[in-house]
């Protein structure tokens, strides 16, 4: 079937945009993220400035109708700074005694703002929420350190304290339920480390003991396009595939260049072009961090692939003040494809390489195109 949606003209070329029901990948959302305390600023507006901005991020008619939020799950023993406090600020001195409902668990119902955040969430109808471990906390490393990378005790390697594989799969279900007692229901956690297969096999039952089958495990938030194609086709070889969710990718060390082959679905978690200031144009010559390379950045990754007051902020929350970035915009664009949306195929004949389209068919029979 081959069918016309739009058809315009641009200049002295008239531009044909058309779809076709060629079928290619199932898109889960677009999301956001409020990590790093950023969650905060918006829990401490006072409305109606609090409303406007969670509008603005999730409202599908007035916002960018955002689907997806991504949480992260704290690991260092206080939120300093703009740290992220782990509930397990103290570790017992042997993996034994860390179970799902172990008592020293420290769970002070905010997490730095994600609580609300994740609330208000779903309040507009988001119903995947996605926490994303960092790092274990340090007690359970060979380096006895959240940061500075090194392994989950027993990950290939051991400690004298013991194995901490299923201690940490405890401490993650733990961190779920305590979501789940406030009333937010994750859809997929992550796993991280280089010998993630290995602890994969343990959180997958443990995840499925304690009743949270639908809960998917995603993995391994690798820097770039190629790590992330390394970690797919190290995961099939170790036979954890079939237990993982999604392949999540950054696009730091490498962009999105093709097609990942493999049986998950994949993520586009992380991104920022790390460079030049606050601004909040539609489009500005250098090309960095305005809402036009933004649009391409997300159409690129759809159809193939700390506060210095950087760019990399979709909304730029000051005390009771904020402003709004056309990268906002950008992403709006995409706010009419809902999670469970196929793409379908879409091109442009005429004018010019200058305009991209995209077509999806939503799950409620609705086809949606965007230019
Ligand atoms: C805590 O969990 C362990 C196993 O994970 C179980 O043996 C123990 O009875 C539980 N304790 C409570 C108080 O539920
Ligand atoms: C989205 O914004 C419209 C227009 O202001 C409003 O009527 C609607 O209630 C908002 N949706 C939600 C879920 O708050
Ligand atoms: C899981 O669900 C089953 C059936 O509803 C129930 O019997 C069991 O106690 C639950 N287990 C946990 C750990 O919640």
């Amino acid at each position: 079937m081959y069918f016309t949606l739009a058809h315009l003209a641009l200049a002295a070329t008239p531009l044909l945009v058309s779809a076709a029901f060629e079928k290619y990948q199932t898109i889960d959302g677009f999301g956001i993220s409020g990590t790093f305390q950023r969650a905060n600023l918006i829990f401490n507006l006072q409305q109606p400035k609090q409303r406007e901005v969670l509008d603005l991020l999730f409202n599908t008619t007035t916002g960018a109708g955002f689907s997806i939020v991504r949480n992260v799950i704290g690991s260092t023993p206080n939120s300093n700074s703009d740290y992220m406090n782990t509930i397990l600020p103290k570790c017992p001195s042997t993996p034994v005694e860390v179970t799902t409902n172990y008592s020293g668990y420290i769970w002070d119902g905010k997490d730095s703002g994600q609580v609300f955040l994740s609330q208000s969430a779903q309040e507009y109808g988001v119903k995947a929420f996605y926490a994303n471990a960092w790092s274990a906390p340090g007690c359970m490393k060979t380096n006895k350190q959240d940061t500075n990378g090194e392994q989950l005790c027993g990950v290939s390697t051991s400690c004298r304290s013991g194995d901490w594989k299923q201690a940490y799969a405890n401490y993650l279900v733990a961190y779920i339920k305590f979501y789940a007692s406030v009333g937010v229901k994750y859809a997929s956690m992550q796993s991280s480390g280089t010998q993630a297969a290995e602890f994969i096999k343990v959180l997958r039952p443990t995840l499925d003991r304690a009743n949270l089958t639908s809960v998917g495990i995603n993995c391994c938030e690798a820097t770039g396009w190629s790590v992330a194609t390394q970690h797919a086709s190290q995961i099939a070889s170790a036979g954890a595939e079939p237990l993982i969710y999604a392949i999540t990718s950054h696009e730091y060390s490498s962009r999105i260049s093709g097609t990942m082959h493999n049986n998950a679905r994949v993520w586009q978690t992380k991104y920022s072009d790390l460079n030049g200031g606050w601004g909040t144009p539609w489009y500005s010559n250098s090309g960095t961090g305005d809402g036009f390379t933004w649009a391409n950045t997300v159409f690129n990754g759809v159809d193939r692939a700390t506060n210095n007051n950087n760019n990399e902020k979709l909304i730029l929350i000051e005390g009771q003040t904020y402003q709004v970035s056309k990268q906002l915009w950008a992403f709006a664009q995409f706010r009419i494809v809902r999670p469970g949306a196929v793409r379908v195929d879409a091109s442009t004949t005429g004018g010019g390489a200058i305009i991209k389209a995209g077509a999806f068919a939503n799950a409620d029979g609705s086809k949606v195109l965007n230019e």
